[in-house]
């Protein structure tokens, strides 16, 4: 914000998805602050992100389910900006087990994150928001829309943030636009510990689009929907028509 430089705060940079997100805005030119619980990740991707681009880039460590870690990101990025202008609530954790084994700790550990940590960053960026007539983009899932077995909470954590934006975009518009992306299968695999897993040839064509989805697939259609003026409210699939296939056995 300070000058004509736009800042930006994205959780769950550190890795990822998150990670591919942070670069682009980036490059972009914004200002971005890379939120994560992993410290010694995120500090490395905001070093090269802060490097290798015409934007700038911190690292601040927090939970994004305690709300103290919350309030306390928000005032360091925006301290460090001069403001906020975009806010990508990204981070998230999955858990697939069979419903009578999914613990009430796995359940609220699984909405705490993906969930409530959306409604935190939400709440306490709004204001600063609000001044600079900003954007909020979420991270939800196809899952919101689809299932496979065995995976409950996170399929509720996502359809709720596919409503919780919609609720978002009417309260905080006009001055803040509010919308979501749905990604299907994203091939993160590159940056985890244990490096790229190589895909089949099946993988990739059961694709409508003919190829499972990369982290930049994404951070494109975030970019997008931080600057489209007209567009609120949305959920953006980005699947490779996955979710548009008829599968009847
Ligand atoms: N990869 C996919 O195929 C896919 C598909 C649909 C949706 N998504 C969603 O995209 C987002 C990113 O997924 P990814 O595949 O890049 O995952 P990832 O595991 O590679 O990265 C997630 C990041 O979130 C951070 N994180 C987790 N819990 C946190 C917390 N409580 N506080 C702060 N940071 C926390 C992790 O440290 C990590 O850096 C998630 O919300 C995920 O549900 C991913």
């Amino acid at each position: 914000m300070t000058g004509d430089r736009k800042a930006a705060l994205v959780t769950g940079g550190a890795h990822g998805i998150g990670r591919a997100v942070a670069g682009r805005l980036a490059e972009a030119g914004y200002g971005v602050a890379v939120v994560d619980m992993d410290a010694e990740a995120g500090e490395k991707v905001a070093g090269e992100i802060g490097r290798g681009s015409r934007g700038d880039a911190i690292f601040i460590r927090a939970d994004v389910a305690i709300e103290a870690d919350v309030v306390a990101a928000v005032e360091a990025a925006a301290r460090r900006f001069g403001g906020l202008n975009l806010l990508v609530n990204n981070a998230g954790v999955n858990c697939r087990r069979p419903l009578a084994e999914l613990s009430l700790d796995d359940w609220q550990r699984v909405i705490g994150t993906n969930l409530t940590g959306v409604f935190l960053f939400s709440k306490h960026a709004a204001a600063a928001l609000k001044a600079a007539r900003g954007a909020i983009v979420n991270v939800a899932s196809t899952r919101a829309l689809m299932s496979e077995a065995d995976t409950e909470a996170y399929a509720a954590s996502k359809g709720g943030i596919v409503a919780l934006s919609h609720a978002l975009a009417v309260s905080l518009g006009p001055e803040v636009r509010v919308n979501c992306v749905s990604p299907g299968w994203i091939d993160v695999s590159a940056t985890r510990p244990g490096g790229q897993i190589p895909l089949s040839a099946e993988d990739h064509a059961q694709h409508p689009a003919g190829r499972v989805g990369s982290p930049e697939d994404v951070a494109d259609a975030v970019l997008y929907l931080a600057g489209a003026g007209f567009v609120t409210g949305a959920n953006l699939v980005i699947d490779g028509g996955m979710t548009r296939k008829m599968i009847y056995v």
